[in-house]
């Protein structure tokens, strides 16, 4: 097995190498090989994505990425390292499950799967801004036929992970042409799966069902932009952005990629909690490699490691320890 292994921009530099330590813990013959991508990469390189990654990504089909760190105001010369590689690779599903963990920030009962449509909506980026700056537009892309196939992806996953509810999440009342051929298309999709009930909510009602009963959910199935948002939510009763896992998915690749950011206020402190990279590569481990027996090793260290009290100072200051300390009471549980 080989993978193409991406630190990024911030904490990305810090999680990245711990979830590798617990990598080679449990399968020390996957062949590691570094690539780089992010906005130091731009600053150093000239690129945010060099033709050298991509060229590795592609080959290795499976890829571990921390973070990169996305301005808010256009530079010259960046784009998003992620979004370009995830379309690349024809990643097209992002899966982020949230489930209830043994610290006092989650929320218990919760477990939902929120998979977000990974390569149209406003994530086209396509903007435009008129000659006098007083005006922008930006691309909304849906069409049927990614629709269609991340549909199918969702319920199958659905199925597998024997889950009884999808809730279709839109704003088709809004945007009738766009969200509505979404919606349409979903729902077409989730009749040719009759063991799966099929509901759905507008995104805003179910933004706050998300907040006022999480537990409702089962998995969600929504695109792209309201995905991001929601998943970011649902992180929260998971006990925060620290401990929340995604997964990038296509027929033949696979992006292990935690839900948070660059994290730049905690950047090089050596405290950031690599739970979530930890998790996102054991679901490369389970969805992509197939190895469903690693993943459960994996997932019950953490958990022990949790339950054992030991944190990072997000989920509380009280008694917290170093990345790298961490780390290493999750290798010890293995
Ligand atoms: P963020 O997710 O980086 O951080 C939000 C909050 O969560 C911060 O308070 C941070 O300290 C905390 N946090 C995040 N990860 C953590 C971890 N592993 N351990 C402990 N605490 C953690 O979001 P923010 O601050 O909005 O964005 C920072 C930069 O990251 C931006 O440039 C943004 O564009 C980029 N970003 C990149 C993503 C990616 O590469 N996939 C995803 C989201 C944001
Ligand atoms: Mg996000």
């Amino acid at each position: 097995m080989e993978l193409c292994v991406i630190l990024g921009d911030g904490v990305g530099q810090e999680v990245v190498p711990a979830a590798v330590r617990v990598l080679q813990a449990v399968l020390p013959d996957v062949r590691l090989h570094y690539a780089n991508a992010g906005y130091d990469c731009l600053k150093e390189h000239g690129t945010p994505l060099p033709d050298e990654t991509v060229e590795l990504a592609t080959r290795c089909r499976a890829v571990l990425f921390g973070a990169a760190d996305s301005p808010s105001f256009p530079v010259e010369g960046y784009y998003s390292p992620i979004i370009r590689l995830r379309r690349h690779l024809k990643t097209y599903a992002n899966v982020r499950p949230t489930r209830h963990l043994p610290v006092p920030t989650s929320r218990f009962g919760v477990d939902l799967v929120v998979v977000r449509e990974n390569t149209e909506d406003l994530y086209v980026v396509d903007e435009q801004t008129d000659a006098d700056g007083g005006r922008s537009t930006a691309q909304k892309i849906i069409t049927r036929d990614a629709t269609e196939r991340f549909a199918h992806l969702t319920y199958q996953m659905a199925r597998r992970a024997e889950r009884e509810r999808v809730t279709i999440v839109h704003k088709a009342n809004i945007l009738p042409q766009s969200d509505g051929l979404f919606r349409r298309v979903a729902l077409e999709v989730g009749e040719q799966y009759p063991d799966i009930q099929t509901d759905e909510l507008l995104v805003d009602t179910a933004a706050y069902w998300m907040v006022k009963e999480p537990t409702r959910f089962d998995m969600i199935l929504t695109s792209n932009l309201y995905g991001d948002i929601l998943s970011d939510m649902a992180a929260a009763w998971g006990g925060g952005l620290g401990m929340a896992p995604a997964l990038n998915l296509g027929d033949d690749a696979a992006i292990a990629e935690p839900v948070h950011g660059a994290a730049p206020d905690i950047a090089g402190q050596g405290i950031a909690n690599p739970t979530a990279m930890i998790m996102s590569m054991m679901m490369l481990i389970r969805h992509h490699w197939h190895l469903p027996e690693v993943a459960d090793r994996l997932r019950a260290a953490v958990r022990a490691t949790l339950s054992d009290g030991d944190h990072t100072a997000d989920i509380m200051m009280e008694g917290a320890i170093s990345t790298e300390m961490f780390t290493d009471r999750v290798i010890s549980h293995l």
